[in-house]
C-alpha cells in the first residue's frame, strides 16, 4: 500500500499533542519577518509535502497566500476538506516535489517535518532543486528540516495510543538505520479501533534519508542557495542527545 493512504485518516489524531503547529508557524513567521523584511503581506508561500495542510491553513489564517502540494492524494483530500471547514483560501494540489509545476513564483517555500527526507539520491536533488529554483523569486527563502545522521537512535521502538470519541488509534513504531547508506527505515503498525472492535490494521513503511550539516551545505551551494540560519531544536520533534531534526533557513542566490 502507498504511504499515507489509510494513514491520512488518522494522521492528525496521531500527531495531536505531539506537535505544536501554532508554535512552528510563529517560528516560520518570525523568519519571514526577519529575512524577507517585508510588510508586503500577503507573502506567497509554497508548502511542499504539506500533508493534511496544518501549516498551510494556519499560515493562510495569518494572512499569507499559501499553496500546498503533496504526492499523496489522500493527504491532499484531507487538507482540502479542512481548508473548506476553516474557510481559508489555501490552494492544494497533488504533485510530486521532484516535478514541481505551478504557474506561480513564491517568496518562500517550506518543507517541514520530513518531506525533504524523501529525496533519495543526486537525481532527486537535481529534479527537486531545479523545480524549486524555478518557483522561488530571487532572494526567496527555503525553510526546511532534515534528519540529522548523528541524532538517529538505531533500532528505535515506541508506541502511541490516541483516542477521540469512539475512535482509538494504536501505533507501534520501530525503525532500523542503515548507517552506510544514511537510510532510516521507519515502520508504523496501526490498529484502528471503533466502538471497541478492530476496524482496520495496516503497516506504513517510510524510507527517510538522513544527512549531516556539511552535506546539506554542499547541496544548497550546488543548487544556488545560501545557508542563512540553522536551529537544532525543532518544535515537535523528540530530542535525543544530538538533535534528531535540524531546521534550516536558506536563501536563493541572486
Ligand atoms: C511526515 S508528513 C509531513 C506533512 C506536513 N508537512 C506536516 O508537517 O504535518 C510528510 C509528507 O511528505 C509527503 N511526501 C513524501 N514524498 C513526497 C514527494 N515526493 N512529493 C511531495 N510530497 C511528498 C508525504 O505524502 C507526507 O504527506
Amino acid at each position: 500500500m502507498r504511504p499515507y493512504h489509510k494513514y491520512s485518516k488518522v494522521y492528525d489524531l496521531l500527531l495531536k499533542g505531539e506537535r505544536n503547529y501554532d508554535a512552528d508557524c510563529d517560528f516560520i513567521e518570525s523568519d519571514l519577518t526577519r529575512f524577507l523584511r517585508s510588510d508586503l503581506k500577503p507573502l506567497r508561500i509554497l508548502d511542499i509535502g504539506c500533508g493534511t495542510g496544518e501549516h498551510a491553513i494556519m499560515l493562510s489564517r495569518r494572512g499569507y497566500q499559501v499553496t500546498g502540494i503533496d504526492v499523496s492524494k489522500e493527504m491532499i483530500e484531507q487538507a482540502v476538506q479542512k481548508a473548506k471547514v476553516a474557510r481559508v483560501r489555501a490552494e492544494f494540489f497533488v504533485q510530486d516535489m521532484r516535478r514541481l509545476k505551478l504557474n506561480q513564483v513564491f517568496d518562500c517555500a517550506l518543507s517541514i517535518f520530513g518531506s525533504f527526507t524523501r529525496l533519495m539520491d543526486e537525481g532527486d536533488y537535481k529534479r527537486f532543486y531545479e523545480g524549486l529554483h524555478h518557483h522561488l523569486r530571487s532572494r526567496g527563502l527555503f525553510i526546511f528540516d532534515f534528519i540529522n545522521t548523528d541524532g538517529v537512535i538505531p533500532n528505535y521502538r515506541d508506541w502511541k495510543f490516541k483516542k477521540k470519541g469512539n475512535l482509538t488509534v494504536i501505533r507501534l513504531d520501530s525503525s532500523d538505520f542503515q548507517r552506510q547508506e544514511n537510510l532510516l527505515n521507519e515502520r508504523h503498525e496501526c490498529f484502528i479501533i471503533k466502538n471497541g472492535k478492530i476496524e482496520d490494521h495496516f503497516i506504513e513503511i517510510h524510507k527517510l534519508k538522513t544527512h549531516r550539516m556539511r552535506e546539506i551545505k554542499g547541496i544548497l551551494e550546488a543548487y544556488g542557495f545560501n545557508l542563512v540560519k540553522t536551529v537544532s531544536e525543532v518544535v515537535g520533534y523528540s530530542k535525543p542527545k544530538e538533535s534528531f531534526a535540524i531546521r534550516v533557513v536558506a536563501r536563493k542566490r541572486d
